[in-house]
């Protein structure tokens, strides 16, 4: 058998706490079309931002496991607070395994802020990360960019639930006072936000305020996937015979995902229901 045939043509798992790894998932599908793709979204646990750090790193090493298992050549952390909370412990357990990680766009942010202050829009477990604030200090030591962190406590949870009255009162609550300090920048630091990126833009206009840039790492995040794959020599050829596979696992109802990935991205793939660890 051709081992490195065989790799090429495993899949790539995503896995996010619900639906926030689609903002990812969209990007690695533009840059990657040909690759399998396992989705996994953990919403029979969700949120995991207002969680312990060593709950969401123990979740988030079963979801790996769970990916590992089914042949997983490469992983995706599609979550900024799994991210923070347990790729070190993911790197450790899975050396071998090229794995990527989202972290908030802080090092884009500094380099384009005209005031110097920038807004971090994340989970309160994403904003209390040791590697998260030792990454704003040392952004904050090199180019003096303040950073203002906004805890967005429930935000997951209403869209997740697909609550755009309670998505756009709970973003007031956290957008303004954000832009009232005088933030010109905002960082999406949850993989969910870039899924509500219309009435954040909502929200900044009702505030009068202008030139107000977003960060969003996605698709950031998927070239650094690109360029992994390139190196392990793990990259499905585009003349590969079988089109490319997407199949999700969620820890909840696969009819609420399937209507998700049809309401957000517009696609259909066969969703399975699925647990990963302990519950
Ligand atoms: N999408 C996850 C993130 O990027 C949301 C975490 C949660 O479930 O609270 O942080």
């Amino acid at each position: 058998m051709n081992t490195q045939a065989h790799a090429e043509d495993a899949p790539v798992g995503i896995f996010d706490s619900g639906l926030g790894g689609l903002s990812i998932l969209r990007h690695v599908r533009a840059q990657l079309p040909h690759e399998h793709l396992f989705y996994v979204a953990d919403t029979g646990f969700a949120p995991y931002g207002d969680k312990p750090e060593h709950v969401v790193a123990e979740r988030s090493l079963a979801v790996a496991r769970f990916l590992v298992e089914r042949g997983a050549k490469a992983i995706v952390v599609a979550c900024n607070t799994a991210t923070i909370s347990a790729v070190k412990l993911m790197r450790e357990s899975f050396p071998a395994m090229p794995i990527v990680g989202v972290e908030p766009g802080l090092k884009p942010a500094a380099a384009i802020t005209r005031s110097g202050k920038v807004g971090v829009l994340a989970t309160e477990r994403t904003l209390a990360g040791a590697k998260f604030l030792q990454l704003r200090d040392q952004i904050t030591e090199a180019t003096g960019a303040q950073f203002l962190l906004q805890p967005c406590r429930g935000l997951v949870d209403k869209i997740e639930l697909g609550d755009p009255e309670g998505t756009l009162q709970l973003l007031h609550r956290y957008v303004t006072p954000l832009l009232d300090a005088g933030a010109d920048t905002l960082v999406l630091g949850c993989t969910h936000y870039p899924l509500v990126q219309a009435a954040i833009e909502e929200v900044i206009a009702s505030t009068g305020a202008r030139d107000i840039a977003l960060i969003d790492t996605g698709e950031a995040v998927a070239r650094q996937l690109v360029r992994l794959l390139d190196a392990g020599l793990l990259l499905r050829p585009a003349q590969s015979d079988a089109p490319a596979r997407l199949d999700a696992y969620t820890s909840a109802s696969a009819t609420a995902l399937s209507a998700a990935f049809n309401g957000l991205i517009g696609i259909d793939p066969p969703v399975r229901e699925a647990t990963f660890g302990a519950a």
